[in-house]
């Protein structure tokens, strides 16, 4: 079903309300985002980085429309800048409704740069994003790979 739809990526930086436990934070919103990732074939990952979330998402157009409303009317992150958004042939993320991110110092800097200039092509960086993909939630390794096809 999804497969004749429009695929786009798109990656945005916002600012956490609160900087305590950020992680904690992430893990628990990647376990909330599952269950309506799943069901709208939506995928990608979250990193939570100096005061900061970072998501990548990947789906059909209008499902990343839709997610996109929902997360500017969330109280839990401010200042939302949609850093890029971009049409894909295929997934990235296929088998990650939400993934972690294990940091590693490249990808720090990846993120920092981001964060700080919101003109810096975030391309690369998604991809370094999966390479150090990690289940964040306990059901992150789901596949939406059904969902895609
Ligand atoms: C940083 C961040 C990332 C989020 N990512 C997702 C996500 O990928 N999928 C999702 O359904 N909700 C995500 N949420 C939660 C949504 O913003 C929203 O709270 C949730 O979809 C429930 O919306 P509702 O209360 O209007 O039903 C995220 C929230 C934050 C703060």
């Amino acid at each position: 079903m999804w497969g004749a739809c429009v695929l786009e990526r798109l990656v945005y930086v916002s600012t956490a309300a609160r900087r305590q436990d950020i992680e904690g934070q992430a893990a628990k919103i990647a376990d909330e985002a599952e269950i309506w990732n799943l069901e709208q074939g939506v995928g990608g990952a979250l990193a939570a980085h100096d005061g900061h979330f970072i998501q990548t998402l990947e789906g059909e157009r209008h499902a990343l429309d839709r997610l996109l409303k929902r997360l500017e009317d969330d109280p839990r992150h401010y200042d939302l800048v949609l850093v890029d958004r971009w049409r894909v042939d295929e997934r990235l993320f296929a088998g990650w409704a939400m993934a972690g991110v294990a940091m590693d110092v490249t990808l720090r800097e990846g993120l920092d740069a981001v964060i700080a200039d919101p003109t810096v092509s975030p391309r690369t960086l998604v991809e370094a994003m999966r390479h150090r993909a990690v289940p964040l939630s306990g059901a992150s390794q789901q596949a939406t790979r059904s969902a895609a096809e």
